[in-house]
């Protein structure tokens, strides 16, 4: 089994580098899976004009960087999305790289950790609404994390709580993988 957890921010000097890592560190001590880091902004996706719906392109895509996208998010298993909250949103970046793909994403499991001012929750609802698109199952666990109460200057400092709710969301994650023959 193996779960990619995906940085959503592309933007300079964002703090979803130091959320993905916490995740990543996290992740790595509870085990269970194998997990890698998939930094969005590695990957410069261009934004989606082609002609061919995802859906319907087979995986063969005629921009290198959205083919090294797809490559990626094909070879796992399920994922979680890093996702902050951008004007009471989802971020339009991780939309685009979410739109830029078809049947590399169905039928896969997703878990969400949002933050922001709120701690990203309205974007994670909005997640929510999106990827069923893809009969993904998005499991009830989330976590949220305030830009005002669980950072630090070199990164994510946090509660017990949060700990606790992050590793409960990757059972569920790693339930929802197992349940879906993975
Ligand atoms: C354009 C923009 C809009 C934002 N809108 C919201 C918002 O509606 N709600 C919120 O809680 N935080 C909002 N924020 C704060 C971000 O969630 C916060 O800056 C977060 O760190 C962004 O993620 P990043 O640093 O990984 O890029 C906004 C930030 C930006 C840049």
């Amino acid at each position: 089994m193996k779960i990619g957890i995906i940085i959503g921010s592309t933007r300079e000097g964002r703090n979803g580098e130091a959320v993905g890592k916490w995740v990543e560190q996290h992740a790595h001590a509870k085990g269970g899976s194998d997990y890698e880091l998939i930094d969005l902004k590695s990957f410069d996706l261009p934004l989606f004009t082609s002609q061919p719906l995802p859906m319907m392109a087979y995986k063969q895509y005629d921009s290198e960087a959205v083919t090294a996208w797809s490559r990626a998010i094909d070879a796992c298993d399920g994922y979680v999305f890093i996702t902050p909250e951008f004007n009471h949103g989802v971020p339009a970046a991780l939309k685009n790289a979410v739109d830029s793909l078809g049947s590399e994403w169905s039928n896969k499991s997703r878990a969400l950790v949002g933050y922001g001012a709120v701690g990203g929750v309205r974007a994670v609802e909005q997640w929510r609404q999106i990827l069923p698109n893809f009969s993904q199952h998005v499991v009830r666990g989330a976590v949220d994390l305030s830009l005002f109460t669980d950072f630090a200057e070199d990164g994510v400092k946090t509660s017990d709580v949060k700990v606790q709710g992050l590793n409960g969301m990757l059972d569920e994650l790693q339930a929802a993988i197992r349940r879906q023959g993975a």
